[in-house]
Parts: structure tokens; sequence; C-alpha cells
């Protein structure tokens, strides 16, 4: 009933590459989401049916509700979450596609359509979710839908009911911001704020799912880049101030949340199709995975790592490439397979793993290393206090531009990101300390982008033009004499670009 996902080539990829024994291919996993899939979405269907007409301490209601509770925990073994999501006119269960047939055909196009009429794209639940939770989530979710804000009151019932384990994500029309003309600054703020979460707690499945050894969800992926090449492409002033912000989320999931915002900001700027665009956010979203399987101990040591210790860290890109290869299509994932094992070599072919033999490197790496740096400079860690604010982490991307750097992709860089970044908390001339949140639009006045006053009082100030003049004259009212090191800032830099 469902579309077989595995085809012959990627499990020969995924025995060719030394994949473990274990691959989709091998256990036949796919398999039981075949088998189980259907029938989950029957179950779902009727459950909902019968909880329409009867309330929760019926019999048939207790049946209907315990079946799809069974279903979802024999999903959820080899699993772990289960997402039934809507694309177009299809519905899959964890990237494996639903095929109509003369049997299906009822439940899939119901829950299609239900799912619709409520702006709702994914229904990801929790394997340990109890049948109290199932009970009122159906009941909330086949009440009729609300005509104004149909998701937000859905999801708001939703949280009151106390439904922990079933979350959803709201249906976007995609490239809407290309569509309207005139964007609501408010609305990019608030999906900027959405997406760079959706990513962060997406990197968190992908971490657990690598614990547990189970397959990635790709296509909550790419829905998450998909939606970032829309922020992107209206205005990503607020994404960049986000990524600027660290240690407000555990390392490993925010660092590669920000190389897959500034990948694809560079080659948006570069001029790649948005296809091209999604998929090197997927590839960087994805480019450290093999750490998962590198101790916690080495990965935070505060000193340095010993001969054998920088011998396993450097173990982490191949290691990721056996992570990636258990999901389910090896095509989809070919170029994050790439970007994982070359992610640490450098455009004159130095850096890790080692080959006796030059690299050819794959064209998306030139600009997820730049990216990684970038944001690696920029970030404390535990053995790395030593950091580079955001401009001079540029100014040091052009000095080894050619050597380290693909001299392309680092000009694109520098001048998408300024002369200071978004993020960077700088001193002008009258004393006062800032926050850069907006590029000028003209590169002569590259230096002079548009900052947030940072007041004594630790309130947010006024914004002001760097680029103003004073008085109408030839003189600027302000100017940006360096960039601080914003540790003292961090609070009130997080508040200009973090929601509440
Ligand atoms: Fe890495
Ligand atoms: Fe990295």
């Amino acid at each position: 009933m469902i579309d077989r996902r595995t085809d012959p080539d990627d499990c020969a990829l995924a025995a060719a590459s030394g994949a473990p024994a274990e691959t989709a291919c091998a256990t036949g996993r796919d398999d039981l989401v075949n088998r189980l899939g259907p029938l989950f979405v029957h179950y779902l269907f009727s459950a909902g049916k019968t909880v329409h007409i009867h309330d929760l301490t019926n019999h048939a209601v207790e049946v209907a509700l315990s079946r799809l509770q069974k279903t979802l925990r024999e999903l959820g073994e080899t699993e772990g979450r289960v997402t039934v999501a809507v694309s177009t006119d299809l519905l899959s269960i964890n990237d494996a596609r639903i095929v109509v047939d003369a049997q299906s055909m009822g439940p899939v196009l119901y829950l299609i359509n239900e799912m619709k009429k409520r702006k709702v794209e994914e229904i990801d639940f929790s394997p340990e979710v109890t049948v109290a939770e199932l009970g009122s989530f159906l009941q909330i979710f086949f009440s009729e839908p609300s005509e104004v804000d149909v998701f937000g009151e859905l999801t708001r019932k939703l949280s009151d009911a106390g439904v922990a384990g079933i979350r959803l994500s709201e249906w976007i029309e995609r490239a809407k911001y290309l569509r309207d003309a005139k964007v609501n600054k408010q609305e990019v703020r608030e999906e900027s704020n959405r997406v760079m979460s959706r990513a962060i707690m997406f990197m968190g499945e992908v971490m657990l799912a690598m614990e547990q050894r189970r397959p990635i969800q790709l296509h909550k992926a790419s829905r998450i880049t998909q939606q970032i090449a829309d922020i992107i492409r209206t205005d990503e002033s607020i994404l960049v101030g986000l990524a600027s912000i660290k240690d407000y989320d555990e390392y490993t999931f925010s660092h590669s949340v920000n190389v897959s915002v500034l990948s694809m900001l560079i080659a948006d700027r570069m001029g790649l199709h948005k296809s091209d665009t999604a998929q090197i956010g997927i590839a960087a979203l994805l480019h450290d995975v093999g750490k998962t399987q590198i101790p916690q101990t080495i990965l935070n040591k505060p000193d340095s790592l010993t001969a054998e210790e920088w011998q396993l860290m450097e173990r982490h890109p191949m290691l990721g490439v056996l992570e990636l290869s258990r999901t389910r299509s090896l095509r989809t994932i070919a170029d994050s397979l790439f970007v994982s094992l070359q992610h640490h070599l450098l455009y004159n072919g130095k850096g890790y793993p080692v080959k006796p033999t030059p690299w050819e490197l794959h064209p998306f790496n030139h600009i997820i290393t730049i990216a990684d740096i970038f944001d690696a400079m920029t970030t404390p860690r535990v053995y790395r206090q030593q950091t580079l604010t955001p401009d001079r982490a540029l100014r040091l991307i052009a000095r080894k531009s050619g050597e380290m750097f693909d001299p392309l992709v680092a000009k694109v860089f520098i001048r998408t990101m300024g002369v200071y970044p978004v993020g960077t908390v700088v001193k002008l001339d009258t004393g006062e300390h800032a926050v850069v949140t907006r590029q000028n639009e003209h590169s002569r006045l590259m230096h002079r982008p548009v900052v947030a006053l940072l007041r004594e009082d630790g309130l947010p100030g006024d914004k002001v033009d760097v680029a103003e003049l004073a008085g109408g004259g030839s003189t600027y009212r302000r100017t940006i004499v360096e960039s601080v090191h914003d540790r003292h800032y961090e609070a009130q830099k997080a508040n200009l670009f973090i929601m509440k």
C-alpha cells in the first residue's frame, strides 16, 4: 500500500559505503512502515469518527483509542516519533508516501481534507502518548474548525487540554513572502523565530534518532529549509541576528542551524536555484551528525585533546556518513553524505579525513565550510573562550580567501554579511554601544548599518541609522569606532531578535 522509498540503488550505495548492518535496507524497516502506516491512518480516521459520536467513556471509543495507541507504539519502537504529513495531495508517514488504493482512499482523502481545512501540515505523535491524550486530541482536532486563526485556535485548545505528546505544524503557503510585495515586518520576525525554534527542535530529534539508531525524518528537514529559503528571499536580518546569539541552546543543535541559515544565505546570493539552496540547507543541518558518536567528554573537554582523542574526533565526518546512510532514501541525502565526509576539508585540500590523492570537493562543501568556520570562530566553547567578533571573523575569511576558502564563495559571503554583520555589538564615536540590526542597502555604505542603541538600564533603545547625517550637513551623526566582545550585552541583544 505504501510506496517503497528505499530503492535497490540506495541499498547498494548503503552497502558500498560500509553502512552499519542495521540499515533500513537490511532490516526491512520500511516494511514495518508499509504495513503499519496505512493501518495507523485507518485507525486515526475511525477513532476520529467514533470520538465525534460518543463520549470518551464509551466502550467503542476505548477500543478505537487503544487500537490506535498500540499501532503507534509498535511503529514508535523502530521509528521514534510518528509524523503524518500532507504535501499537496499526498499523505505520508515518516517520509513514506501512502499510495491510495480502493481500501485506503476514504481515510486518506478524509485526513488530507481535514488537515488542510485546519491549516495543519503535520501531526507529530510521540510514541509515549497516552490514550487520554489521544482522546482529547481527536475530540479537539475533529471539532468544527474556527473561522478565524484556525491553526492558532487549535493549538491553544490542545495546550489547554494538556495534550503534550502530539504536536501540530502549520501549513505554510510556499513563498508567500515573495508574492506579497508589502511584507509585514512583524510577520517576518515571527516566522523567523518560529522556523529557528522548529529547526532547533528538529536537530534535537535528529540527535535522538541517531543515538537510538532510528531513521531521520528528512521531509521535516526539507520543510524547514524551504521556510528558511522563503524568509531569506524576503528579509534575512532577523534570521542572521538569531544565528548571532550564542549559548541560548545546546551547542550542536544551534551550531547546525546557524550553519544552515548562513549556507543558504550564501547559496541564495550566489544565485543558486531554490531547490539547490534548500538541499544545501539540509546538508548543513546534518553536517556534524557524526559527532553523536563521539563521547561528550571529548566534545566538551576544556583542555587540549590527546593524540588518541584527536584521532577519534577526526572520525566524525566518516561516522556521519555511516549514520546518514540509515536514512530511508539515500538518493535524497546524497549531497549530505558528501558534505558530512568533506566538511573539514579546505579549498587547498588540507584538513581531514586525509586521503593519498587530493579530494574532488563537492560544490556545496565550499559554501558550508565557510559558514561552519564562521559560526565556530564566533561562538565561545569550554575549550575556546577566545572568540572573534563577527567583523573580525569576516576579515580573517577575507585574508584566507583562495587558500582556505573558495574565493568566489568568500566574496559573496563577505558582501552579504556587510562590514559589521547583523548581531555585531559595536561602540560608536558618541560613546554609545549598539547592536547591528540591518545592513545598509547601498554597498558603498556597507560600514554604516542600522543599529539598535543599548541603554545602560538594559532596556532596548532606539534604532538609528549610522548613515544619518547631522543636521542636514555633510558630517555623520554617528560613526562606528569598533566592534566589541558582547558577553555583557548578550541578554539585551537576544531581546532584540528573540520573541518571547
Ligand atoms: Fe565537524
Ligand atoms: Fe560544524
